[in-house]
């Protein structure tokens, strides 16, 4: 599996719109231990802190792709657990077309891949059917990155969070004009996560806009933590 390609422009002396396209393109070739993974490392290093600090032994993830990001989510639990920081690890991740993470995901231990669609009713409660009893999941919605789907994961999981811990809203770079790259991008992330905020439920969350500490982020107001 090559390298992905390296950034060429210097953020700072490039136009910034320049440095993001470069970064973005470069982050469709990335890969996880030999799987396609489509993250930045900056928030990569973010996620590691936050499965640590909120003690995350259970993470469940929309939108699982190639499967690159099973494995790196599989092996930050595993390495906390040979830490002694928790137990019981566990990444569940959902996509409405699991083909390609069953046949990258050889090693499936810890993980559970479920073929379903987010916007499926039926999907919360055959989720917590898979929680340990001492579950303290951390959850990815990175699926299709419009409005339904993205509500559906908040609405539909976020209560699964413990106070103290993490849910990201990943993308929402979709909805910011000048970090469109191109027309085909959708929609949604952004003005479903904002009406979701203004809910009871939603009440419970606070955006952790410091969380996005190494500069750049493909998830910009989408880190939320439980608060109540
Ligand atoms: C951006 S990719 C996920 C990337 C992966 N998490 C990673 O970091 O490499 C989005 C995935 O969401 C899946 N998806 C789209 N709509 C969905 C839905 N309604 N329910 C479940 N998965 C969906 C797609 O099939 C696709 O594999």
């Amino acid at each position: 599996m090559p390298l992905p390609p390296p950034v060429s422009l210097d953020v700072r002396s490039g136009a910034p719109n320049d440095y993001w396209r470069a970064r973005v393109e470069q982050h469709f070739h990335d890969t996880y231990a030999g799987v396609q993974m489509t993250k930045f490392p900056e928030d990569l290093r973010t996620y590691e802190h936050l499965l640590w600090e909120s003690a995350a032994n259970v993470v469940i993830e929309f939108g699982s792709y190639g499967g690159g990001s099973v494995l790196w989510f599989r092996d930050r639990l595993d390495a906390m657990v040979r830490h002694g920081r928790i137990r019981d690890p566990l990444v569940i991740s959902v996509d409405i077309d699991a083909a390609a993470t069953r046949a990258n995901v050889r090693d499936q231990r810890g993980v559970e891949i479920l073929e379903a669609d987010l916007l499926d009713p039926a999907l919360p409660a055959q989720i917590r059917t898979l929680l340990p009893g001492d579950a303290r999941p951390f959850i990815v919605e990175d699926s299709a990155h419009e409005y339904d789907t993205t509500r559906a994961a908040l609405t539909g999981f976020a209560d699964l969070v413990a106070v103290g811990g993490f849910f990201v809203v990943e993308d929402g770079c979709v909805d910011i004009e000048p970090l469109r790259l191109d027309p085909s991008w959708p929609r949604g992330v952004l003005p479903a996560l904002r009406d979701w905020l203004d809910t009871p439920q939603g009440r419970r969350f606070a955006v952790r806009r410091d969380l996005e500490i190494y500069g750049l982020s493909c998830h910009p107001g989408g880190f939320l933590q439980r608060v109540a």
